[in-house]
């Protein structure tokens, strides 16, 4: 698990495991656009604050994924115990 901030909803969650930060969010009522949520389409691609995301995306390049810029809510998760992102 890691920490997720929504940096201006000014809000924080533990994500767990079994779940992606997307639906972390949505549970709690923070309007995420998610469509495929496989991964694949870029709809709910966010920019990265602070933190590493453990990109698990198809969307981004290799470039974009070592550039650490933006995450895929939808499926990936973090390699630091905190993520903080732009939402
Ligand atoms: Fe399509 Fe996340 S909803 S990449």
């Amino acid at each position: 698990s890691f920490e997720l901030i929504a940096e201006r909803s000014g809000r924080r969650f533990i994500v767990p495991p079994g779940k992606s930060p997307a639906q972390v969010l949505l549970d709690a009522g923070i309007d995420v656009p998610v469509s495929c949520e496989q991964g694949i389409c870029g709809t709910c691609l966010c920019d990265v604050l602070e933190g590493t995301p453990d990109h698990r995306d198809l969307i981004q390049s290799d470039e974009e994924k070592a550039s650490n810029k933006q995450i895929a809510l939808c499926c990936s998760r973090s390699l630091t115990p905190v993520l903080r992102i732009d939402l």
